[in-house]
């Protein structure tokens, strides 16, 4: 006979679970708990790119161009690293392209130094890395290098990335070739995200094509970007808190601290961590009362979180493995299974 509250069955009945349902027990695992340390670093290295494709807002952004400084960039994670944050992942892809910084591969340096634990991934078009880029990365202490490679026949890449195929898909299979020469093992990702210009069809070119090169191949969920775009329709209207609020801390290349990876313009800042303190920043008052808000259900304030897919499917993910870190102890990620 099978164990009541067995580990699948648990499973089963979380993910059975509607979305409101699924809001209320985050609500009761969190209980009054509202100050947390971010355990994702999300920094962006440039919010200039090579390339611009139609799914993105790039073009649209009114934010000032810039490389965030190395010694700025340092100030950033030894801030990070006092206050005593678990990083556990640190991402570069922002707005902009990460290889069109030439310190890119340093500052990386820095990161796994500071955090040796922390997952380093870059997010990147591919459209710059040469082979004597494409070294240089591979001798940086990158874990995962994830190419965005947005159509897969000549004609839909170039309409919809602007930037030339020929040249992206020998830079990245190059960079395989010389990822596989060397003893660590670098992760290599390649993903698509589907606009009207791509079929089905040519999805399982992409697929076909790729397989066995890449690690992982990914096909991202559409975002609206808030509401650049029109957001995607949902079955299940309601809304779970959304995870960027816990766990991340989104820096733009002048510091800037922002609530949200869709606000591309940064209109929703929570501080900058170049001239504040980063507690003082993720657990202001308003940080606070938003973390509150979204527990009970309520997403109508700031208006980029009205209906913002990432707080459903998305949000799911991070729930059902929840990993908490309150500034004060128990240092510890209890979750969704202490709730039921
Ligand atoms: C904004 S880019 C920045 C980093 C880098 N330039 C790149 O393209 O990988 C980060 C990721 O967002 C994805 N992206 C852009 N627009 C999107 C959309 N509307 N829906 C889902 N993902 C999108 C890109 O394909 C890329 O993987
Ligand atoms: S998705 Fe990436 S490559 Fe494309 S325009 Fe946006 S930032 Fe540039």
């Amino acid at each position: 006979m099978q164990k009541e509250n067995a580990p699948e069955q648990k499973a089963s009945s979380l993910e059975n679970m509607t979305n409101h349902q699924f809001r209320e027990l985050i609500a009761r695992s969190v209980g009054d708990r509202r100050a947390f340390l971010p355990t994702h670093l999300a920094i962006e290295m440039t919010n200039a790119c090579n390339a611009d494709c139609i799914m993105c807002p790039y073009s649209a952004q009114t934010r000032v161009k810039g490389v965030l400084r190395a010694d700025k960039h340092a100030l950033i994670i030894d801030k990070i690293k006092a206050w005593g944050a678990p990083i556990n992942m640190i991402t570069h892809a922002g707005l902009g392209d990460p290889l069109l910084d030439k310190r890119l591969e340093d500052k990386l340096v820095y990161e796994k130094t500071v955090f040796p634990n922390a997952q380093v991934i870059v997010y990147t078009n591919g459209g710059l890395l040469d082979e004597a880029r494409a070294r240089r990365l591979l001798a940086s202490p990158v874990d995962v290098v994830s190419f965005s490679v947005n159509g897969f026949r000549k004609e839909t890449y170039e309409n919809v990335m602007k930037i030339s195929r020929d040249t992206t898909f020998a830079n990245i299979e190059r960079f395989d070739a010389l990822r596989r020469e060397q003893p660590r093992r670098v992760r290599m990702a390649v993903s698509l995200v589907k606009t009207d210009l791509c079929s089905t069809e040519e999805i399982k070119e992409f697929v076909e094509y790729w397989r066995g090169k890449a690690d992982d191949i990914i096909l991202p969920q559409w975002i609206s970007w808030g509401d650049y775009f029109e957001k995607p329709p949902v079955e299940d209207d309601a809304q779970i808190p959304c995870f960027y609020i816990w766990k991340t801390m989104m820096i733009d290349h002048d510091g800037t601290v922002k609530m949200c990876c869709e606000d591309y313009d940064s209109k929703y800042k929570m501080g900058n961590i170049l001239e504040q303190d980063p507690n003082e920043i993720f657990n202001s008052a308003r940080m606070m009362r938003q973390r509150g808000d979204q527990l009970r259900g309520d997403f109508s304030s700031p208006k980029i979180c009205q209906g913002c897919s990432e707080a459903k499917t998305s949000a799911r993910g991070f729930w059902l493995q929840a990993a908490l870190y309150p500034t004060q102890p128990p240092v510890c990620g209890d979750g969704l299974a202490a709730a039921e």
